[in-house]
């Protein structure tokens, strides 16, 4: 059967993954509608582009369809990271290259096959993610109940003792023990704020108050470091809607392990600013363009990149009596307030923690 050419000008158009024409020069000569949403640029930008634009710094995919074109071979499942218009933008890429054969029989152009592997990628991650907490959930509901009241049986109890005992070593003994039982709990309760479904009550909230609360808390174990809170905040931040207590509970987090990190006589400064034009990535990933960010800054132990790959995930931590707990549960609240955490740190130099809460939700 022979079929119209519009018939398969109208495949090379319909298909979702992107074809791009090469010509032997590597340039682009034909592109599809697919490519056009791929590399979010139109026809006319692309065709007649140099390849190496879409795929800069990446000579191994520059070879092969050089290769693919002068030797007639094929190549499969090459892993490519491709280049959005908007320089920055950078996604992942599976590829395919073939050698076109004209009539002729002479090989004067290639055929590169492009499939976005961006999006599966994004989404396998963040359904691991949510697995783990889901198994998590789980345990935590029951654990919360067998642990939690035995647990405040032996700390009432501990505490009768602690009356009675005039042993000075002994009484040493028994405040571990109601030190301990309070870290378990503190634990057990961290554990439950990372897996309870979120709250929704969202009212009316001065950010600033917010954090002068805790740092009052927190004032204490800074100074003992001889070090000190530096604030500078933006007296034009609106009020934001959110949940108080979830929010002190995310500074108090963040400022916790600052002043953790922080060395002796160290600063640990809180800046507030009010941003009307701060947009982040496009598509799923907007935050209103009317936001507030709070920045906690701190000049001590820094992380590697490693530790900052890790941070979020429940139950890493670096720390001796750490529970890895504070900043999973500070980015479940921040998402939940539809909001974003930026880290940004170097090992000895300190830590930047940017936090950015929409104002108009
Ligand atoms: N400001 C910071 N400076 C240096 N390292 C940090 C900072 N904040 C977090 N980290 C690193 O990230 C790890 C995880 O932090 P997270 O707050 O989740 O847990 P934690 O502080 O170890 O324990 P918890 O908060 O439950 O007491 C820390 O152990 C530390 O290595
Ligand atoms: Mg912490």
């Amino acid at each position: 059967m022979v079929e119209s050419e519009n018939f398969y000008q109208n495949i090379f158009t319909s298909l979702v993954d992107g074809i791009l024409i090469i010509s032997a020069d590597l340039k682009v000569t034909k592109v599809n509608q697919a490519s056009e949403e791929i590399f979010q640029r139109s026809r006319r930008s692309l065709e007649g582009g140099s390849l190496s634009k879409l795929f800069p710094d990446q000579p191994n995919i520059i070879k092969k369809a050089r290769q693919s074109i002068t030797e007639g071979i094929s190549f499969h499942h090459v892993e490519g990271i491709g280049c959005h218009k908007s320089k920055n933008e950078r996604f992942t890429v599976n590829l395919t290259f073939s050698p076109l054969i004209k009539d002729d029989l002479e090989i004067t152009a290639g055929l590169i096959l492009i499939q976005d592997t961006s999006l599966i990628k994004e989404l396998q991650e963040i359904s691991q993610q949510t697995e783990h907490l889901s198994t998590l959930s789980t345990l935590t509901a029951g654990m919360a109940h067998e642990i939690r009241n035995p647990l405040s049986g032996i700390r009432g109890s501990a505490q009768l003792l602690l009356k009675d005992l005039k042993n000075n070593g002994q009484r040493e003994y028994m405040e571990i023990v109601i030190e301990e039982v309070d870290r378990i709990n503190r634990l057990v309760k961290k554990m439950m704020d990372l897996t309870r479904p979120a709250l929704n009550d969202f009212k009316p909230t001065n950010i600033h108050q917010v954090l002068e609360e805790i740092l009052i808390l927190e004032k204490g174990s800074l100074e003992m470091k001889e070090g000190a809170f530096v604030q500078v905040y933006d007296p034009s931040i609106p009020t934001i809607e959110a949940n108080k207590d979830e929010l002190k509970q995310v500074f108090l987090n963040l400022v916790k392990n600052a002043v953790e990190a922080s060395p002796k006589g160290g600063q640990v400064r809180i800046s507030t600013q009010y941003n009307t034009d701060y947009t982040f990535r496009k598509n799923k990933d907007t935050l209103s363009s009317h936001n507030i960010v709070v920045k906690i800054t701190d000049f001590g132990l820094g992380m590697t990149t490693a530790t900052i790959k890790k941070l979020f995930t429940p139950f890493f931590t670096t720390k001796k009596r750490g529970s890895g707990l504070g900043m999973a549960v500070s980015l479940k609240i921040i998402e939940n307030h539809h909001g974003k955490i930026k880290v940004t740190s170097k090992e000895n130099i300190g830590t930047d923690i940017q936090v950015f809460l929409p104002v108009n939700k």
